[in-house]
């Protein structure tokens, strides 16, 4: 037995030696030391040899199982570091080759205005508030004075998700959810997306607005006139404004705020259909109905509220006159914003 272990020693160590690959290698350790590798099935034959003899043999078979997986680890690290040194001299680095540029992200520009026109309002001591994008019925319309009969409620223009909810189509349900947790005096404007389904070249399924509300004890018309020429100023620099009567539900009396025409100042053209004036937001004074329906005491309290399309205000502020460009997200577009 003494023999055959220095025999089993002698080849495995030479075919160690002589290995060229990591195959190789396991190949060898298998043959060996696996379930019926030679070392192991040498260490089964113990059983036969008398109590004198077993420690003994015991020991000479450790030794060589100890040297031979030795061996093996040695020349796995060898062969390994063969390898790499091939790998290494085989790759080229081409220093001359033009460098991956980095592409530097830019915020999109409703983004951008989103954030300017929050800052003009913040610095006026408006607080800011965000609602659901779905929102139920109840908030979206009857609470705004929105009667069942009223045409923005058509399935035409909303898109219903069930019979009381929709996904909002203008942030005024914001007002009624901030009116419901705070108590007035208050100044609070709420941006973000609505949905409408409507979709030409001027208007988009989503689109996204910002809203404001002031509600105190004596907030007046005056007040309202105020706040928007301050903001319009802010907004387009020194500028004419104007304000239209209209209609909204919520608001009573409602008026639509113009200012003169950014492009052609006042002259009339393509831009302004030759009216001299933009149409840039909604607004007016809260509508009693609206006070009650958040269970305050219109005696008591008044308020102002105004609401505009941000893709408008974005378009009139850096001259953009296509809707679309928003959306494409070409970045040769979106480049252009600082
Ligand atoms: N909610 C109106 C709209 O979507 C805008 C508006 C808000 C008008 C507040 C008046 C007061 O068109």
């Amino acid at each position: 037995m003494k023999e055959t272990v220095a025999t089993i020693r002698k080849t495995s160590l030479e075919s160690i030696e002589k290995a060229t690959s990591m195959q190789e290698i396991e190949e060898i350790r298998i043959k060996l030391l696996g379930k019926k590798g030679e070392i192991t099935e040498l260490s089964k034959q113990m059983k036969g040899l008398s109590q004198e003899e077993r420690p003994l043999f015991g020991q000479t078979l450790n030794e060589l199982r100890d040297v031979v997986t030795i061996n093996l680890e040695t020349k796995k690290e060898e062969l390994k570091n063969i390898e790499k040194n091939i790998r290494i001299s085989k790759e080229v680095l081409d220093i001359t080759l033009p460098g991956r540029g980095i592409e530097v992200g830019r915020e999109h520009p409703i983004t951008e205005t989103t954030t300017f026109l929050k800052e003009i309002f913040l610095n006026m001591g408006f607080d800011i508030s965000e609602g659901p994008e779905i929102e139920k019925t109840e908030y979206n319309f009857d609470a705004l004075n929105i009667p069942e009969a009223h045409p923005s409620r058509d399935w035409q223009d909303t898109f219903y998700i069930k019979e009381n909810e929709v996904l909002r189509t203008h942030t005024s349900p914001v007002q009624v959810r901030y009116m419901l947790e705070n108590k007035p005096p208050f100044r609070m404007i709420c941006p973000g997306k609505v949905y409408r389904s409507d979709y030409d070249v001027s208007h988009t399924p989503m689109f996204h607005q910002l809203e404001g509300l002031m509600v105190g004890d004596n907030v007046s018309f005056a007040n309202l006139k105020a706040i928007l020429t301050e903001f319009v100023k802010k907004v387009f620099g020194e500028t004419k404004v104007r304000f239209r009567p209209h209609f909204f539900p919520f608001t009573e009396p409602s008026a639509e705020m113009d200012v003169e025409c950014v492009i052609c100042k006042g002259d009339g053209c393509r831009l302004c259909k030759n009216s001299g004036w933009l149409e840039i937001m909604g607004c007016g004074m809260v509508d009693p109905e609206v006070l009650k329906a958040v269970g305050y005491d219109p005696e008591e309290y008044t308020g102002f509220a105004f609401g505009m399309g941000l893709e408008r205000v974005t378009m009139l502020r850096h001259g953009i006159d296509d809707l679309r460009a928003f959306f494409e997200n070409d970045v040769r577009f979106l480049r252009q914003f600082k």
